[in-house]
Order: C-alpha cells, then sequence, then structure tokens
C-alpha cells in the first residue's frame, strides 16, 4: 500500500502553483449534465474525488473527453440511466449533486443514501427538505433515496443549517423548476458562487449565491458553455500552513486572495508575514509562532476544512491555544496521531486545548480523512527525524500530485510502496 515518507526539518521555499477547487468542480461535473449540449470546463483538478464523479457520470451514460489533464467535454444528452450505482456514491458523497442534477433535468432521480464519514454523520436532510419543498416526492427505500416529480415547481425554503451541499443541490433542482425558488440560510462559499454563475453561464437565472439569500427564476431549457473553475481556497491554504509550520517562505499562485482572507488574519495572527497581490498571496514566517484562538464557521469565517491544519501549526506555537470546531461533531480524530508526534492537545467535547511544544518527532502515523492527512503532513514535514503516512489515498481525494509540490518547494518527501522503498529513503535522507 502506498505511504508518503517524510523527512523533517527543511523549511518551505518557493512557488506553488493552486489548482481548480475540488468543491466546486464536483458540482459543476455533476450540473454540466442538465443541458443535452457539451459543455466544455477547465481547470478541473486531477484527483480521486473529481475522477470518481465522472465515472459516475459515465456509469449512467455521460459522454466525458479529457482534452488535457484539466480540461473535460462533457455531453448528457445520452444519459438514459437515472440511477446511480452503489459503488459510485461509496466512493464520494458529493455523488449526491448527481440527485439534484438529474432530478432538475429529468423530474427524477435514484442515488444511494450517502453513508457517514471520519469527520461527522453528515446526514441530507435539508437537501430532502429542500426537494420536498420543490414539489419532488422522495423516497427513502433499501438505502435508496428515490425523487420524482411531474415537474417540479419553484418553492421558498428556510435552510435549518448552513449547509453547502443542500444549497448548491436544491440550486441545481430548481434551475428548470417552473417558477421562483428562494434559497433563505443559504451557503455563502467562494464554490457556491461558483456552480450559481456556471448554472447562469448555461442560461439559468440565479441572482444572490454568495448572500444568505439565493433567488432562482426556472428556465425551460439550459444550454452548453465554457467555463474555468475557481482555484482551490483550501489546496491554498493547506500550503500556507506549511509555509508557517517549516519556517518557510512559500507563494501561492492562482489564487483569489478573497477567498483566502479569515486563512491570511490567522497566519498574520499567530506572527507570519502575509503579502497580497492579485493573484498571488505570500507568506514568510520569520519569527517564532505564537498562540491563537479559532472557531471554525460557515465562510467568510475560518473554514472547518483549515481546521486539522492550524491545529498542526498551533501545537508548535508559544503558549496556549484554543480550537473550536463548530461544523463536524467528529472532526479532532486527527489528534492522537499527531499526540503521537509529541503534540500536548487536549479535546474536550468539539474544543481542542492545545499547549504548543518545541517540535515534533517523527512517527509512522495514518490518515484519518482528506483534510486531517494533509495537516500530518504539514507536522512531518516540521518534524525532527522520519514521518511514514499510511492511507495516503484519502489525501490523495483532494490534492493533485501533493508529493510533487511539495518536493518543488524543498521538502523531502516521497511515495513509497514498499519496505525496501523505505529503506531507500531513510538511507538517503538519514
Ligand atoms: C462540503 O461538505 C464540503 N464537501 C466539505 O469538504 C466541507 O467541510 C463542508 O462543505 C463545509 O464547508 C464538498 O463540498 C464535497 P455541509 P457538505 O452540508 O456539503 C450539517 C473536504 O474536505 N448538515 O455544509 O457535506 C452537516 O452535518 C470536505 O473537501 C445537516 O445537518 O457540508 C454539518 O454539520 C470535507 N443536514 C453542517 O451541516 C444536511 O442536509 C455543514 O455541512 C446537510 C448538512
Amino acid at each position: 500500500m502506498e505511504q508518503y515518507a517524510i523527512k523533517g526539518g527543511n523549511p518551505l521555499v518557493g512557488e506553488v502553483e493552486i489548482g481548480g477547487a475540488k468543491n466546486a468542480a464536483l458540482a459543476i461535473l455533476a450540473a454540466s449534465i442538465m443541458t443535452d449540449e457539451t459543455v466544455l470546463i477547465e481547470n478541473v483538478p486531477d484527483v480521486r474525488d473529481t475522477n470518481a464523479m465522472m465515472q459516475a457520470m459515465e456509469s449512467i451514460g455521460a459522454i466525458i473527453e479529457r482534452i488535457d489533464r484539466h480540461t473535460v467535454k462533457i455531453t448528457g444528452k445520452a444519459i438514459k440511466d437515472l440511477a446511480i450505482e452503489d459503488d459510485f456514491i461509496k466512493k464520494i458523497r458529493a455523488s449526491y449533486y448527481l440527485l439534484g442534477a438529474l432530478l432538475g433535468k429529468y423530474n427524477k432521480a435514484q442515488v444511494t443514501l450517502p453513508g457517514g464519514c471520519n469527520i461527522g454523520l453528515r446526514p441530507i436532510d435539508q437537501h430532502i427538505k429542500g426537494f420536498r419543498a420543490l414539489g419532488a416526492e422522495i423516497r427513502i427505500e433499501h438505502g435508496l433515496i428515490i425523487a420524482e416529480a411531474e415537474q417540479l415547481k419553484g418553492g421558498h425554503i428556510y435552510m435549518d443549517v448552513v449547509s453547502v451541499g443542500a444549497t448548491i443541490d436544491v440550486m441545481l433542482a430548481a434551475a428548470m423548476a417552473e417558477g421562483q425558488t428562494i434559497i433563505e440560510n443559504a451557503a455563502k462559499e467562494p464554490h457556491v458562487v461558483d456552480v450559481a454563475n456556471f448554472l447562469n453561464c448555461m442560461g439559468a437565472s440565479i441572482k444572490g449565491a454568495g448572500t444568505d439569500v439565493i433567488r432562482i427564476k426556472g428556465v425551460p431549457k439550459l444550454h452548453g458553455t465554457e467555463y474555468a473553475i475557481i482555484p482551490d481556497q483550501i489546496e491554498a491554504g493547506t500550503f500556507m500552513f506549511a509555509a508557517a509550520v517549516t519556517k518557510g517562505d512559500v507563494t501561492v499562485k492562482n489564487v483569489i486572495p478573497k477567498h483566502l482572507e479569515s486563512i491570511s488574519a490567522k497566519l498574520t495572527e499567530i506572527g507570519c508575514e502575509v503579502e497580497e497581490s492579485d493573484d498571488a498571496v505570500r507568506v514568510v514566517a520569520a519569527k517564532p509562532l505564537t498562540h491563537t484562538h479559532v472557531k471554525t464557521l460557515p465562510y467568510p469565517g475560518f473554514p472547518t476544512d483549515m481546521q486539522p491544519q492550524i491545529t498542526v501549526a498551533l501545537g508548535l506555537s508559544k503558549g496556549t491555544s484554543i480550537v473550536t470546531e463548530s461544523i463536524f461533531e467528529n472532526r479532532f480524530k486527527y489528534v492522537d496521531e499527531l499526540t503521537r508526534m509529541g503534540a500536548s492537545i487536549k479535546v474536550e467535547g468539539n474544543t481542542a486545548i492545545i499547549d504548543g511544544v518545541s517540535k515534533y518527532t517523527g512517527a509512522s502515523i495514518s490518515a484519518p480523512d482528506l483534510r486531517a492527512g494533509a495537516a500530518l503532513v504539514i507536522a512531518g514535514l516540521a518534524a525532527e527525524g522520519t514521518t511514514v503516512i499510511d492511507d495516503i489515498k484519502f489525501i490523495e481525494r483532494g490534492y493533485e500530485d501533493f508529493d510533487l509540490k511539495l518536493q518543488s518547494l524543498g521538502a523531502q518527501i516521497e511515495k513509497v510502496s514498499s519496505e525496501r522503498e523505505l529503506r531507500k529513503f531513510r538511507l538517503k535522507t538519514g
């Protein structure tokens, strides 16, 4: 099984290109089948999740042509099957976007109920509430969600919780419904705005994305378009914190600095210098890091997907810090692994109390989920000695060429797939 081998201690220095936003791409790929015409999508990240989504789409008849590693041409005209196979859902939760897209276009869809995952229960009651408000009949049978309607009609939905997935899914279903739909208490993440912009490029009429009230006027048809996905603010934030933790000097390129404001603010608070330009942000960690408090919140608050990364940084910051996870109920699982590297963290409910230590030491650990896995890589980059990380398939779900990009910044990290390769790495890096 593949692992990352990391020899810590090198400051990360240099520039790194940020790829397309995974969480925008998953929804936009699903939405692309809402027209019979061809859609060209650029800046699609080449990661496990987007590839799994495209496999799910091909499994029901979508024709997908890869123009290059990050550009795909999609034609949904030939879709004949409106039921998404079970094993595709097991691979990625976000296949539920196909529920909204297929229901929106065909007034019928069937998807296996997505399970929970390592960070929480991940219910989809708000998705279902939204579809029902549009007149869909939803049945849950044998672990399947079956959604159908004579004709979807616009409705008024007040989300009980701010949900990125539910906001996007309802937007998809409402795009071709008869009449106007209003979504209140909507999520405002950049990827929600990106999906709305994409749908509008296909001829939809969506206003207010990025605010907590989104208004959608249903249109009878959507047409083909060409679209480029926004940069991934979580990939960018991950490299920014890697610079902080390794006392480095890293510029993340091809980003939208506005999307990174809460991340840049926290890095400044803990002692880093952060310089913004039009499409890049530079992080210089010249001074020792200092403690702070942070609470994860929906955008524009500090993102939950950056919670493990800031916890790793605060674990090496002078003083006591507090991290409160307000979005998911089980997103501190990685702390056990970090403790094995010498961190001093006490988790009580959804709060982590962190006493900064002077160093981490290398250990053999496992990635419990996507963002925690990336955070543990960052810990390994700062640690004394060698760290070996298992289950890196979680990390590859959302980070393209993570090891290669880190190597280009001076990190000693390699993907190894045998004891022999690991031994070679240890001999080479000393
Ligand atoms: C999206 O998940 C992202 N995934 C997650 O990123 C991200 O952590 C999350 O948004 C929050 O930003 C994708 O976009 C594919 P939510 P999603 O619905 O849509 C509760 C990553 O690392 N909730 O905004 O599933 C839910 O339990 C992944 O890329 C309901 O109660 O998240 C959570 O507490 C991890 N009922 C809160 O809302 C629902 O119907 C926010 O969840 C839906 C959600």
